[in-house]
């Protein structure tokens, strides 16, 4: 299994696994799509895991959130959605796609990764609940364990604190929410 850049040429078959990993509705592959034709996207941080014999079977996109406090805004990655194919679930590929987007998030040189998941899986991996950095989000109403967030460099989400998430508008956001 090797983890790669997606290419125009996987669209398709990303769109199947999506489909399948969230139960074959289509609202997390047109999130996706959204995403791609909008200014968050970085196309070197949407990533496939792909193996030679079954090809595409698991997919995680990053993409340019802000942090907002005051007048000021600080561009970090928002990790939405990541999906595995369901065969291949629990097979440490989630890990494997979410360490290499985490990496290449790092050398790009944003602050930190913040998500909405499931609070069992994500901090296992060094996520932890964003309120830890003091960090709010007013768009969607979570409890306080889905909303989490990794630091990619020291005091890089600490100097945000008291920050909110802003999600794009690519996430279905209206422009007073
Ligand atoms: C969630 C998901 C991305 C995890 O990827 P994965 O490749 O299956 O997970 P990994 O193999 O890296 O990790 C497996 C471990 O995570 C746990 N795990 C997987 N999904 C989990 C979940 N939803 N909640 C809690 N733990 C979960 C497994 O139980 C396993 O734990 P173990 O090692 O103690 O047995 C994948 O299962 C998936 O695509 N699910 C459907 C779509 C989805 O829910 N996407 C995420 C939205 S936040």
């Amino acid at each position: 299994m090797i983890i790669r850049t997606e290419k125009e040429a996987d669209y398709d078959r990303v769109r199947q696994v999506v489909d399948k990993a969230f139960g074959n509705q289509d609202e997390e592959s047109a999130l996706v799509e959204r995403i791609r034709q909008s200014d968050g996207f970085i196309p070197s941080l949407s990533l496939v895991a792909e193996s030679a014999e079954e090809g595409i079977a698991g997919h995680a996109l990053f993409s340019k959130a802000s942090v907002v406090d005051g007048q000021r805004g600080v561009d970090v990655l928002v990790l939405a959605p990541i999906a595995i194919s369901p065969s291949r679930q629990k097979q440490g590929i989630g890990t494997r796609l979410i360490d290499e987007g985490l990496k290449r998030s790092r050398e790009l040189g944003f602050p930190g990764v913040l998500l909405i998941g499931h609070p069992g899986y994500y901090p296992r991996l060094g996520f932890r609940p964003a309120s830890a950095y003091g960090l709010v989000l007013k768009q969607f109403q979570v409890p306080d364990e889905v909303f989490m967030a990794i630091e990619l460099r020291e005091n890089g989400l600490e100097a945000l604190r008291g920050g909110e998430l802003r999600y794009p508008a690519s996430f279905g956001i209206q422009k007073d929410q």
